[in-house]
């Protein structure tokens, strides 16, 4: 059900582990299967995602989405990393099938709620 792409990644994920020096971790189940990710970014003063990683106790459509969103918001400032876009996950993966599509949000949602948290904790540190 999956494509070659997928699977490829699927068997040699990138970004998977927690980073050395990460400043915001985000922590999302997901309620229809009880999967659970964790996001963590490293995020220098100038608010740019010097680095972003993940855990995930999920299926493979979660794992390839969360290496995919990982690449993309990397290089990215907060603001930007808020802003990617769910489709453009899986026009990278080339497709998921469509009962796998809500394992894909996972990963947006776990880097919004790291975002939240880094800035709770900046606003905390004022
Ligand atoms: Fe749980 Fe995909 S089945 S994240």
């Amino acid at each position: 059900m999956y494509n070659e792409k997928v699977l490829e990644l699927f068997k040699n994920p990138k970004n998977v582990g927690e980073i050395e020096g990460a400043n915001a971790i985000g922590k999302v189940g997901n309620a229809a299967c009880g999967d659970i990710m964790q996001i963590f970014l490293r995020i220098n003063d100038k608010g740019i995602v010097e680095d972003a990683s993940f855990q995930t106790f999920g299926c493979a459509a979660a794992i390839v989405s969360s290496s995919v969103a990982c690449d993309i918001i990397k290089g990215k400032t907060i603001e930007e990393a808020l802003k990617i876009e769910n489709q453009e996950i899986i026009d990278i993966l080339g497709g998921l099938p469509e009962h796998k599509i809500h394992c894909s949000v996972l990963a947006k949602e776990a880097i919004e709620d790291a975002i939240a948290n880094y800035r709770k904790a900046q606003n905390s540190n004022k």
